[in-house]
C-alpha cells in the first residue's frame, strides 16, 4: 500500500441541488492542507458541512468549484478503491456475517491477491488489537454496541487504508467505552501509515486525539480556524487534567458558542 498522500483542498465550494431548481451551499471557500500520516479533526455546528466534506474527499460528491488534490492529482482522477477506509457513527456490519467475516469484507476486495489464510490471520490480529480476541465467531447481534464499533474499526484498518475517515465514530458509545476506544485508536494509528480525518462533536475528544483541529462555522460551512495541538505523544487520559488542555478546549468552545 502506498503511503498516505498529501491532501490539498483549495477554495472548495459545494452546492447541493434541491427541489424546484434551488440550491443549498454546504461548503464555501474551504481551504485546508492535510499532511501525510497526520491526525486531523473537524468540529463545527450540526449542518455545517462536515459529512459533506468527507463525501467530497471520498469522491462521492464532486466539488461545485475549487480544488481537491491527493498528491497533486485531482480527486476525480484518483482511484480511491483500497485506499480509503471509513468508520461511521453506527457500525454498519452485515448481520449474517461473524465478526471475523465482517472484517474480511474489505480485504476481499482491497487485498484480493493475498491468500485467504493470510487475510484471516491478519483479520484475527486486528480483532485482537481492538480487544476482541475470542469473539471472532460471534454475530453482530451477540456483541455490544461498543464491540460492534470495534469490529467496524478493525474492518476499516484491516486493509491498511492510506486515509481513514471517521464520521462521529464514537458518538453512540458510553463515556468509558468511548475513552477506551480513543486510546485504542491512538495506539493503532501510531502503528499504521494512515492519515486520519476524524469528525466529532466532542471538543475534548478532538483536542486529545489530533495534531490539528479544524473549526468550521455554521452553514454555509467555512473554515473558522485551524488550531495546532502541540501536546507530545503518546497522549493519555492524564492530559485532560492539564491547564493547557482545558484552555485549548475552552478556546474552541468559545469559537463554537461565542456567548458561553
Ligand atoms: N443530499 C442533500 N441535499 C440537499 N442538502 C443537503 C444534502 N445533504 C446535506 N445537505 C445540507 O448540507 C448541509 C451540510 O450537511 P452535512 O450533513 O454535511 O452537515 P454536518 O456538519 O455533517 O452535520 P451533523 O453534525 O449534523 O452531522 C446541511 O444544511 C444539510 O441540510
Ligand atoms: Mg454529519
Amino acid at each position: 500500500m502506498a503511503g498516505a498522500p498529501h491532501i490539498h483542498i483549495e477554495d472548495l465550494n459545494l452546492h447541493y441541488r434541491t427541489k424546484g431548481n434551488g440550491s443549498v451551499t454546504a461548503l464555501q471557500g474551504v481551504t485546508i492542507d492535510i499532511a501525510p500520516r497526520s491526525f486531523v479533526s473537524i468540529v463545527g455546528p450540526s449542518g455545517c458541512g462536515k459529512t459533506t466534506l468527507l463525501k467530497v474527499l471520498s469522491g462521492v460528491l464532486r466539488p461545485s468549484s475549487g480544488k481537491v488534490l491527493l498528491e497533486n492529482t485531482p480527486i476525480g482522477e484518483t482511484d480511491l478503491s483500497g485506499k480509503v477506509g471509513y468508520v461511521f457513527q453506527r457500525p454498519l456490519l452485515l448481520p449474517w456475517r461473524t465478526a471475523l467475516d465482517n472484517v474480511l469484507l474489505t480485504t476481499e476486495i482491497a487485498r484480493k491477491d493475498m491468500p485467504l489464510a493470510q487475510r484471516k490471520a491478519e483479520a484475527r490480529e486486528w480483532l485482537k488489537l481492538t480487544g476482541l480476541a475470542g469473539f471472532e465467531d460471534r454475530l453482530p447481534h451477540e456483541l455490544s454496541g461498543g464491540m460492534q464499533q470495534r469490529v467496524s474499526l478493525s474492518r476499516a484498518l484491516a486493509f491498511r487504508p492510506s486515509i481513514l475517515m471517521m464520521d462521529e465514530p464514537f458518538a453512540a458509545l458510553d463515556e468509558i467505552t468511548r475513552e477506551t476506544m480513543q486510546e485504542e485508536l491512538l495506539r493503532l494509528w501510531s502503528v499504521t501509515e494512515s492519515t486520519v480525518i476524524f469528525i466529532t462533536h466532542s471538543i475534548s475528544e478532538a483536542v486529545l486525539l489530533s495534531e490539528r483541529v479544524i473549526v468550521m462555522t455554521a452553514r454555509p460551512g467555512r473554515v473558522d480556524e485551524i488550531i495546532d495541538i502541540p501536546f507530545p505523544r503518546p497522549r493519555d487520559e492524564e492530559l485532560r487534567g492539564r491547564p493547557e488542555f482545558t484552555s485549548l478546549v475552552q478556546h474552541i468552545r468559545h469559537k463554537l458558542h461565542p456567548r458561553v
